[in-house]
């Protein structure tokens, strides 16, 4: 397996170019089984879970093509298959948003029941909370989740948690259905406005999509259409604290602004000047920070996403800084490889207090989720003698172009096989 080899590097100059969002294309993906016509999905990331999700649609009878190095054309399926293949469905969890679309459009699916992952028990109660309401008979046996509909009819729906993949399934299931579907209590992420668009564009009718409650009123059938993901905000979230942490001066471009003001907020906090222009984040820093406090929320607070590479941060920063993490039950698997490196981190619950100001050295640690993979290569940006990041294939997942654009801003970091 590969790893990545990182040096001690910065200050850090020069721009990065952010790619399209990770967690947007794969719905946009999954939502294109809803279309009767072509789909062509431009500013797609090259990574391994669209891959993946590219496999999953093809296995349902679907093409799918790389039209140019970051256009992807979704062709419908003559006949549609409505049970993705266990082998491909248990390689990524976001691969259970397929199984709206598969319900709003030929009133069945059935998919291997995903099972936690190192972050939490990611449990899918929700989704199915809200599928049952549309009308489907839903049964989880033989570690098989299934649903069953003659038709779906439209409800209200109250979310206990605004869960961002149950709110997106819901949508997804509702915009075919019979009547209105209203979703209280729903998710704001900026993926899943995105979402809303390529649904409207494709001739649905949902609205009220980034505030709490969704509204969709139910259409007899969808088109096609063409669609640009938009930017990646925990990519660029990712390379702002890199350029931070490792000091320097680093325009992050092709961003929504808008969507990383708590990131923006609190790297101020801790000492950057960070200038936000139209479409790019300027972000300046002398390597001198204080340690900050964070708590992860919903959108628009303080991305989980973003926990890691602020304990990163806050790790090297003077003084003590916490995390409080309320999204997920178990993201704090990557305080340990900090400490194996000379991080001072204890975590207790759901918080994890950092003593700041130590001085990090180079070791052999292994990324236990994309994040803190990321995260850890931050770590050794600042890390005396160099660090060996094993099990890098979470990176591959979700980061695009990423040792490129790192070694753009003058990161010293290599890939070694083993
Ligand atoms: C999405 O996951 C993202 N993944 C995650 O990105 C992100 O961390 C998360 O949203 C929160 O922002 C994709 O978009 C593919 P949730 P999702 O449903 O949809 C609980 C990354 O690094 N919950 O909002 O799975 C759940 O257990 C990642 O790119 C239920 O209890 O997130 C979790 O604790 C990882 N029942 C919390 O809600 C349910 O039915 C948040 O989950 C659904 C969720």
């Amino acid at each position: 397996m590969d790893k990545l080899v990182v040096r001690k590097s910065g200050p850090l100059h020069g721009e990065v170019l952010i790619s399209g969002a990770k967690n947007s294309v794969l719905k946009l993906m999954a939502a294109s089984i809803l279309a009767e016509d072509v789909c062509v999905i431009e500013n797609v990331p090259n990574l391994q879970d669209v891959r993946v999700m590219a496999e999953i649609l093809v296995a349902l009878g679907m093409g799918v093509e790389w039209t140019k190095r970051n256009e992807m054309t979704i062709t419908p399926a003559k006949e549609l298959k409505t049970e993705p293949p266990y082998e491909l469905v248990q390689r990524m969890r976001a691969s259970i948003v397929t199984m709206g679309p598969l319900l709003g459009r030929t009133g069945q699916a059935r998919l291997a029941q995903p099972g936690g992952c190192a972050i939490g028990e990611r449990k899918i109660d929700l989704h199915l909370k809200g599928f049952a309401a549309l009308g489907v008979d839903v049964k989880q046996t033989h570690g098989c989740v299934e649903g069953y509909a003659e038709k779906l009819v439209g409800d209200t729906i109250y979310l206990d948690f605004p869960s961002v993949g149950a709110t997106e399934n819901i949508m997804m299931a509702a915009v075919l259905a019979e009547g209105v579907t209203t979703i209280e209590n729903a998710a704001k992420e900026p993926e899943l406005t995105d979402l809303a668009n390529f649904l409207n564009k494709l001739g649905a009718n949902v609205k009220g999509a980034g505030t709490d409650t969704i509204r969709i009123k139910g259409v007899e059938s969808l088109g096609g259409t063409r669609h640009m993901v938009l930017p990646d905000r925990i990519e660029a979230g990712t390379y702002m604290v890199a350029a931070a942490v490792a000091g320097g001066d680093v325009m992050v471009k092709n961003v929504m602004p808008n969507h990383l003001k708590a990131v923006v907020a609190k790297l101020q906090e801790a000492g950057c000047e960070v200038d936000v222009f139209d479409e790019d984040i300027h972000v300046k820093s002398s390597g001198q920070l204080n340690a900050i406090d964070i708590k992860t929320l919903p959108f628009p607070g303080f991305p989980t996403d973003m926990q890691a590479q602020f304990m990163a941060l806050s790790s090297v920063a003077e003084g003590v800084g916490t995390i409080t993490e309320t999204i997920f039950e178990n993201r704090f698997m990557h305080a340990t490889e900090f400490s194996l490196m000379g991080a001072q981190i204890k975590v207790e619950g759901h918080s994890a207090i950092i003593q700041g100001g130590s001085a990090l050295e180079g070791a052999n640690v292994k990324a236990t989720d994309l994040r803190a993979g990321a995260a850890l290569v931050i770590a050794a940006l600042v890390a005396d003698g160099p660090t060996t990041i094993h099990n890098i294939y979470h990176i591959d997942r979700g980061y695009d172009l990423f040792e490129e654009k790192l070694r753009g801003i003058g990161v010293n970091i290599e890939r070694v096989g083993s």
